[in-house]
């Protein structure tokens, strides 16, 4: 074994690390023991079990627990085995596939949809595959970083794809983008517009009326990454769109994830017209050189997709409960971010403030994270509070005693 005098990718990545630890901006995986719920067991360094609310995790509907959803899982592990052990053209394609499919397809009212497993994955795969040399695409400068990956990876296999970026949710630069991109491109290319639903670590929402609106006018096609929107929004949680009372027809495509509202297990999707989704299973390189969703996963997923069209009260639980948080938190003076979506982030400042606040609620039984750089912009670290349908109002009481404490 060489020695870190004579190894510069250890000496740096060391020296990383420790620049990181004495900033007081190292991550320190906390290890969790039993479900995801409301609260969670969490195994504390000196191996004692702790309980604490948990308001950082995705599991907006409190589906990851759902006995329905584990039964699922569980039948869907007995009928399928483990896994595929295949990617999905060779031998990976189950029914299970085709039937959460269909399901998504129609929740979000779209003709097609196809799982990958993850949403990151399913990114990957959307743009460098549906984008062509001469193409644009319009993204928003504070989308996912699946989004900003994308983009960049079309950039290399497809030379030629232009990006454009305007600054979050402002629709006069949107649209001065959009003309400047629809002004340059020949008749036959693709302008793209890309846009989270719910930007993830601001909790604010895409302006997509206005989107849609401006998409027509200049000519271009709007993709909606509702990863934190899905479950969430609208009175039925279809997602951002129905909020603002629009059908999912009027979203050219989707892409979202089951790692949150949808059962919290993992994987994610792509939902369009059926000619994308075709393309995509042809050339998608995720698609062609990936597995498939493990099968468990398709079932419990599915599951929850179902109890979520079933159960719309849920959503009504989740808003309620987001509508409380947010005017508990500012009743004790702090600022937090006005929205219709369950995330809540009151900015603090400085990562190793967010890190060190988040470590004393915990001893106070409250688990929230905070993000600092390079997750959210430098002096603009945050915790960020999730909120699910299965918190009761006590478990939003702890939270805001535990911050009025801090
Ligand atoms: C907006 C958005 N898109 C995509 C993802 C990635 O989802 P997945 O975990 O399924 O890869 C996330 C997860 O944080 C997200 O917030």
């Amino acid at each position: 074994m060489a020695t870190t005098a004579s190894d510069p990718f250890a000496s740096r990545a060391k020296s990383i690390l420790s620049e990181l630890e004495s900033k007081g901006e190292m991550k320190h995986l906390q290890t969790i023991e039993g479900p995801m719920d409301a609260t969670v067991r969490l195994k504390m360094p000196d191996g004692s079990i702790k309980e604490a609310v948990c308001l950082c995790s995705n599991n907006y509907l409190g589906l990851a627990n759902h006995p329905e959803v584990v039964e699922a899982g569980i039948k869907g592990l007995e009928k399928y085995g483990a896994g595929t052990a295949s990617v999905r053209f060779i031998c990976g394609t189950f029914d299970c596939h085709h039937q959460i499919e269909d399901r998504i397809a129609k929740l979000l009212d779209q003709e097609a949809s196809y799982t990958f497993v993850s949403c990151w994955n399913a990114t990957e795969a959307l743009l460098p595959t549906l984008a062509e040399p001469g193409d644009a695409i319009v993204s928003d400068a504070l989308n996912h970083a699946c989004i900003i990956d994308s983009i960049r990876l079309a950039g290399v296999i497809k030379k030629g794809v232009r990006k454009y970026i305007y600054p979050n949710n402002d629709m006069g630069a949107f649209e001065d983008k959009l003309k400047a991109a629809r002004e340059e491109a020949s008749d036959d290319s693709v302008i793209w517009v890309i846009t989270d639903g719910v930007f993830s670590m601001e909790g604010s929402i895409a302006e997509l009326k206005t989107m849609r609106e401006l998409c027509d006018k200049y000519g271009a096609l709007l993709i909606v990454d509702d990863s934190h929107g899905t479950g969430v929004m609208g009175e039925t949680g279809r997602g951002t769109h129905e909020h603002y009372g629009m059908a999912g027809s009027e979203i050219d495509l989707f892409t979202g994830t089951l790692g949150k509202a949808l059962g919290g297990g993992a994987g994610g999707y792509i939902a369009g017209p059926k000619h994308a989704i075709d393309l995509i299973v042809q050339r998608g390189r995720p698609t062609l050189f990936s597995n498939a969703l493990p099968a468990t996963v398709a079932c419990s997923a599915d599951k929850a997709i179902e109890i979520l069209m079933r159960e719309p009260e849920r959503v009504a639980k989740l808003k309620e409960n987001c509508r409380y948080a947010r005017e508990k938190i500012k009743a004790i003076g702090l600022e937090v971010i006005e929205s219709p979506t369950a995330i809540c982030p009151v900015i603090v400042g400085e990562t190793s403030k967010a890190i060190s606040m988040s470590a004393r609620l915990l001893e106070m039984g409250v688990y929230v994270i905070g993000f600092g750089y390079p997750v959210v912009p430098e002096g603009e670290a945050r915790l960020r509070c999730q909120i699910s349908a299965a918190h009761e109002k006590s478990h939003i009481d702890q939270l805001v005693d535990a911050l009025a404490k801090l």
